[in-house]
């Protein structure tokens, strides 16, 4: 909530009003948990979902829960083009199932409308989405990445792990509070892809595993596992 009259001596303002902090142009002073900050409202935009992150992944361990993610990458972390995969890799699709059977799996909507069958089935299905009319029969749904988390938190049996099975949007926003990364490698590129998967930052994450390269005829591939340092 913005505060109109709080007198903190962090916070910069000039005569006219608070600038903000990160881009200098004119914001509102903003209260977070005990800290007070100068922000115009695209960085309190951010902020506010940096805080809620913070929040996230200080609670996410509570109940043992991992949350993990699973995705097939191409060379430059391209993942899919018109609201399709790029590539068919059968047995990457067997490990898909074998990893998140009777786990709650947690997508954006757009992945959820690209899927062959709806819902995937012996998993739970829950699909993050800002349309509040979205409805299909044996799925749930949640209208924010916190929620969501929430949600399969309580769904999940103990010890069991979450899995983000993506796409581009929610991996983005997910891989913060993320435990353990299921990446399969395509030693391929696709000029033509539209959506990506974020930078896996050495410094965050650490190998844990990697086969060796497979080749099907047409493509190589490899599994490799990340968890968080
Ligand atoms: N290679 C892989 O492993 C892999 C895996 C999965 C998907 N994919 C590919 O990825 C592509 C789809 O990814 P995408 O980024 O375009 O879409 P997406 O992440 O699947 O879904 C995006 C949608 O999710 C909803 N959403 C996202 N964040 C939200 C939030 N914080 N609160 C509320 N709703 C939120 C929004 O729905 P509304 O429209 O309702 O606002 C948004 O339009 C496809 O090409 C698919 O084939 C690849």
């Amino acid at each position: 909530m913005p505060l109109k009259h709080f007198n903190n001596n962090h916070a910069s303002t000039q005569w006219w009003g608070p600038i903000c902090s990160i881009c200098n142009d004119i914001g509102q002073l903003y209260r977070f948990g005990d800290n007070c900050k100068a922000l115009c409202t695209k960085h309190y935009k951010q902020e506010s979902l940096n805080q809620k992150l913070k929040k996230l992944k200080t609670t996410k361990n509570k109940k043992n829960k991992m949350i993990s993610i699973i995705a097939a990458i191409g060379k430059n972390n391209e993942i899919g083009r018109n609201n399709e995969l790029l590539w068919y890799i059968p047995e990457d699709l067997k490990r898909f199932k074998k990893l998140t059977t009777s786990k709650v799996i947690i997508m954006g909507q757009k992945t959820f409308e690209s899927l062959p069958i709806k819902p995937l089935p012996n998993r739970i299905n829950l699909v993050i989405t800002n349309d509040r009319k979205f409805k299909h029969e044996g799925v749930l749904k949640s209208y924010s990445i916190e929620s969501a988390v929430k949600r399969a938190k309580n769904l999940s049996k103990k010890d069991e792990e979450i899995f983000i099975i993506g796409g581009g949007s929610i991996y983005k926003q997910f891989i913060d509070i993320a435990d353990k990364l299921y990446i399969t490698e395509v030693h391929e590129s696709y000029e033509d892809a539209d959506t990506f998967f974020p930078v896996i930052d050495k410094d965050i994450w650490r190998l844990s595993s990697s086969t060796a390269v497979t080749f099907q005829p047409d493509i190589i591939y490899s599994y490799t596992e990340y968890l968080k340092k």
